[in-house]
């Protein structure tokens, strides 16, 4: 095709709807539009829940942290009663930002414009020189969907009713209770800005054809064979082993007709390995009630922007969030037990190092993804037998956010 024609039509969605192609990487439009972008985000925040983080970095009341969501800043706060609250981190007096501080302790939170204060419930304290007919109480920072599961905290920007929380987790309950997630405590936290739309980074994260290329590191430990041969119904004997000590799980795929496209499955490690560390070793005490060392890995998809992945001794949670048509943050939290001692019973360096350093591969991977997309040359391309995965992620994007079903 004549590139500048390519690129005119491009800048159009009635035309890139024409150019999906059952199979391929989507048009360009869908990886850079601003409009397009604009779209996505309208309906991600009425339809997704979005992983934020873990209850143990907030244990007191007053501890809060931000969670940065499109154009959203949102304050997760411990609340006077110990339930954990989230609030949109815009004054009700002029709009300012109020906490500027990614984390911190605040009894009270004071806007840094004009010192309108609120307490941890969100409520206004104080409001110094307004006209008598004002009521405080009717001027409380707005609150946020916020829920959670295993300690995982999840907000929802949903202006109406949230997704019922109680379907978003249910198929997942049953592999974390194996791990017992709300035991455990943050010990690690990294944050990247990923310049790439959020469907090049999620569909990276859904497929491990690029892995033997481009995580040396990570399949150095991890069998990629083994892990890309996995289906639920595989049998051998681990699998044996694990049925009989009950750390069997079914594997759970969604198709592209559920709302969140969840997955759990279990994977062995490979090679002897009973952790994901740089030595395959055990890395850390043992999580929840995991009868033995058992070999695997367990990964939970709540949906493509919210993933963790379980060991036999640490969580990691992947949160991938939509910040520009061409910017995505990518936040990992590591954990272990809460009762595990730093320097004695793990090393925080040691616990965070494959996936610290697979993840800062994969920035790069999307990035170079997006540019090579920006290009007038760039025409979708067909994916691999091996790419399943990624492939649903994208008709699942179509379904439920372009309206339409590739042919
Ligand atoms: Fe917050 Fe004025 S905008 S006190
Ligand atoms: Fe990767």
């Amino acid at each position: 095709m004549n590139m500048v024609l390519k690129q005119s039509i491009d800048s159009d969605e009635a035309c890139a709807r024409t150019q999906v192609r059952a199979g391929f990487s989507l048009p360009a439009y869908y990886y850079e539009a601003a409009e397009r972008y604009a779209k996505d985000m309208a309906i991600m925040r009425e339809t997704s829940w979005f992983l934020s983080g873990h209850a143990s970095r907030i244990p007191k009341t007053g501890d809060y942290f931000l969670i940065d969501i499109d154009n959203e800043s949102i304050i997760v706060i411990r609340a006077k009663s110990g339930a954990i609250r989230a609030f949109y981190n815009v004054c009700r007096h002029r709009g300012s930002r109020v906490c500027l501080e990614q984390s911190g302790h605040a009894r009270l939170m004071i806007c840094p414009y004009h010192a309108w204060t609120y307490d941890a419930d969100g409520q206004l304290v104080g409001a110094p020189d307004m006209p008598a007919w004002f009521d405080k109480a009717e001027y409380g920072l707005k609150p946020c969907h916020v829920d959670t599961v295993g300690g995982m905290i999840f907000v929802s920007l949903a202006r109406g009713a949230a997704p019922s929380f109680e379907d978003f987790t249910a198929k997942m309950k049953p592999f974390m209770e194996l791990y017992k997630p709300e035991n455990t405590r943050i010990v690690a936290l990294d944050h990247l800005s990923c310049p790439a739309n959020w469907k090049l980074v999620v569909e990276n994260f859904a497929e491990c054809y690029h892995c033997t290329a481009s995580h040396k590191e990570y399949g150095r430990v991890h069998d990629l064979a083994a892990m890309m041969s996995y289906t639920p119904e595989a049998e051998g004997g681990w699998l044996q082993r694990l049925k009989a000590s009950g750390v069997w799980r079914e594997g759970v795929l969604d198709d592209i007709s559920s709302p969140h496209l969840q997955a759990g499955m279990q994977m062995l490690i490979g090679r002897g390995a009973l952790s994901g560390g740089s030595t395959g070793k055990p890395m850390a005490p043992r999580l929840g009630e995991l009868p033995e060392w058992t070999g695997i890995w367990t990964a939970v998809v709540f949906n493509p922007m919210s993933q963790v992945a379980f060991y036999d001794d640490h969580i990691i949670l992947f949160t991938f969030i939509p910040r520009g048509p061409t910017e995505t943050d990518c936040v990992l939290a590591w954990l272990v037990r809460d009762d595990a001692v730093e320097g004695q019973d793990y090393d925080p360096a040691e616990v965070a190092y494959m996936w610290r350093h697979t993840i800062a591969e994969d920035k790069k991977i999307c990035a170079n993804n997006q540019l090579g997309v920006a290009s007038a040359a760039y025409q979708p391309g067909p994916y691999s037998s091996t790419e399943t995965r990624a492939v649903e992620t994208v008709e699942w994007y179509l379904r439920h956010f372009v309206d339409v079903d590739a042919q």
